[in-house]
């Protein structure tokens, strides 16, 4: 609790994160995985391993870019230091850990973004969606994209603001927590180096006798091509949110996500 204050008041955040709840949402994930460290690391582990083997096999490594980087126990990041000329992490909030230990690595910069573009524009502050990837997607020596376990986190924060604000929700167009999804599909499509994408689709909700009380789709129906692999993430356990349900995730990988889109 201590600890979640202090990250509280000591990291720098626009605005819009935190209208968003995203600066809360982040110290709330590093916490929980703090907490879960046991639990996830299979998947964090997994994680790595898929970007570690990519990357090993790409023919050039000049710039890798990762989007939802956030405490970045999912990513191989000293080896993607190792091999790459240029290391971008990018995500809406950079938590302290993560700049401390990365201050001294001239290769890596941390750029602080909405990746869905369209914060602004719910909020009025912009006309329209403004296109998150523009200076990266025409970036020829970017060798490597990873979008890691974001893909399902930029459609709750859109979801949860639009019905605490109803009045403007009624003004904007439909299904925006499932547009988020597919804008930053279209997004990836978009780059010309190598594009790999490991994201959760879908949320289980279960009891101890194994009997599944909800099915949630983290992609609001949102289509996309098959993947290649796909495991089990149990993001609260038993105890961690509810004494007796626990809550899995299942993430699914595309290797090559330009190849299968
Ligand atoms: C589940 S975490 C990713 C896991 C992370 N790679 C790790 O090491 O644990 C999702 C990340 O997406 C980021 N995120 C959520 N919405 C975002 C947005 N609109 N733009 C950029 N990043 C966002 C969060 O800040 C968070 O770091």
């Amino acid at each position: 609790m201590l600890a979640e204050l202090a990250l509280q008041a000591l990291t720098p955040a626009a605005p819009l994160a935190r209208r968003f709840g995203l600066l809360r949402e982040g110290i709330a994930l590093w916490s929980r995985g703090q907490r879960q460290r046991k639990a996830w690391e299979p998947h964090q582990a997994r994680c790595r391993a898929i970007i570690a083997e990519i990357a090993e096999a790409l023919p050039r490594r000049r710039k890798v870019v990762v989007l939802g980087s956030g405490p970045a126990r999912d990513i191989p990041l000293d080896l993607l230091c190792e091999s790459f000329d240029e290391v971008v992490l990018i995500d809406i909030v950079h938590l302290p850990l993560l700049r401390l230990k990365t201050w001294r690595e001239k290769k890596v910069s941390l750029i602080s973004r909405d990746l869905t573009g369209a914060m602004a524009w719910l909020t009025g502050e912009a006309a329209e969606r403004q296109d998150p990837v523009a200076d990266l997607v025409d970036d020829d020596s970017v060798d490597l994209v990873v979008s890691i376990n974001l893909l399902s986190q930029l459609a709750w924060p859109v979801a949860d603001w639009l019905e605490d604000n109803p009045a403007r929700a009624a003004a904007l167009p439909e299904n925006l927590p499932g547009r988020c999804i597919a804008w930053h599909l279209d997004d990836l499509a978009r780059f010309k180096g190598h594009v790999c994408l490991i994201s959760d689709v879908e949320m289980i909700e279960r009891d101890r006798a194994g009997a599944i009380h909800e099915r949630l789709d983290l992609m609001y129906g949102v289509a996309r091509p098959q993947e290649d692999e796909s495991w089990p993430w149990p993001v609260a356990p038993f105890g961690e949110a509810e004494r007796d349900r626990e809550y899995v995730h299942k993430v699914c990988v595309w290797r090559n996500y330009r190849l299968a889109a």
